[in-house]
């Protein structure tokens, strides 16, 4: 789907989450989300806060589990991605901090591994995510999953790609500080999720949103596997669908 202007795109985006969750609360169930972070879905996040503020919309049915975290990080630090989602969404919203889940950046090497599977676990436990957005990094990532991941990957610890360093260099002030590894749920998590919107915006992801579309499926630009997701929608504006 194509919009004039991110805003609008986020906008569906939001309604189609905030929907999701009121018919959820209809018959009583919970509404398992997944969650990214970056630049693209804060548009969404601002959107979502709003309606709570001023529709009522509550999220006390709301579980929700992140895609990815640097590793090692500490939560507090204001670079990670527990950082993020509690300054541009959860500090605003009635969500129970218990029904928050972001893979833990201040574990011991050694008990990542027991972790992961215990994330994924966890996600089964509450039979899965039922709506998981995204966004897509330059090197054709979702997640932190970089170019040669496979299609069965589950969350686990990965080693970033250079691209990506260099791409985040500017919130850490300088890529040597920025982490070299990250905690990220698997393509195969992803594509266990009932349903996928990836959102992307403006002309620098117009090249990579080209080949995720229109190219192979392939472990070189990741994202390409969503092509072999049955309820997928992909929510652009006029800047990243200029090369389809
Ligand atoms: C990071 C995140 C991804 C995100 C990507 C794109 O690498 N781990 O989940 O999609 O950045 O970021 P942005 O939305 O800022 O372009």
């Amino acid at each position: 789907v194509v919009f004039s202007e991110s805003s609008i795109g986020s906008r569906s985006i939001a309604m189609e989450i905030a929907d999701l969750i009121r018919h959820k609360q209809s018959k009583g169930d919970v509404c398992v989300l997944g969650l990214a972070t970056g630049s693209s879905p804060k548009g969404v996040y601002n959107e979502l806060v709003k309606m709570h503020q001023e529709e009522g919309l509550s999220f006390h049915n709301v579980v929700t589990f992140n895609l990815d975290e640097y590793f090692p990080i500490a939560p507090i630090s204001s670079h990670s991605y527990w950082h993020f989602m509690h300054e541009y969404l959860f500090d605003h919203i009635n969500i129970d901090p218990e029904n928050i889940n972001i893979p833990k950046g201040d574990l011991q090497e050694s008990e990542v591994r027991k972790y992961c599977l215990e994330y994924e676990r966890k996600i089964e436990t509450y039979g899965g995510i039922d709506l998981q957005i995204l966004g897509i990094g330059r090197t054709g990532h979702i997640g932190f999953n970089e170019p040669g991941s496979h299609v069965n990957s589950i969350t686990r610890l990965v080693t970033l790609d250079q691209v990506t360093r260099e791409d985040a260099a500017g919130d850490f002030y300088g890529k040597e500080n920025v982490p070299r590894k990250a905690i990220t749920m698997g393509i195969g998590t992803i594509l266990k999720a009932k349903r996928i919107l990836l959102m992307a915006w403006g002309e620098s992801k117009a090249t990579v949103v080209g080949r995720m579309i229109e190219g192979d499926i392939s472990g070189e630009i990741p994202a390409t596997y969503l092509q072999q997701h049955h309820n997928t929608t992909v929510v652009l504006d006029t800047g990243s669908s200029a090369y389809l």
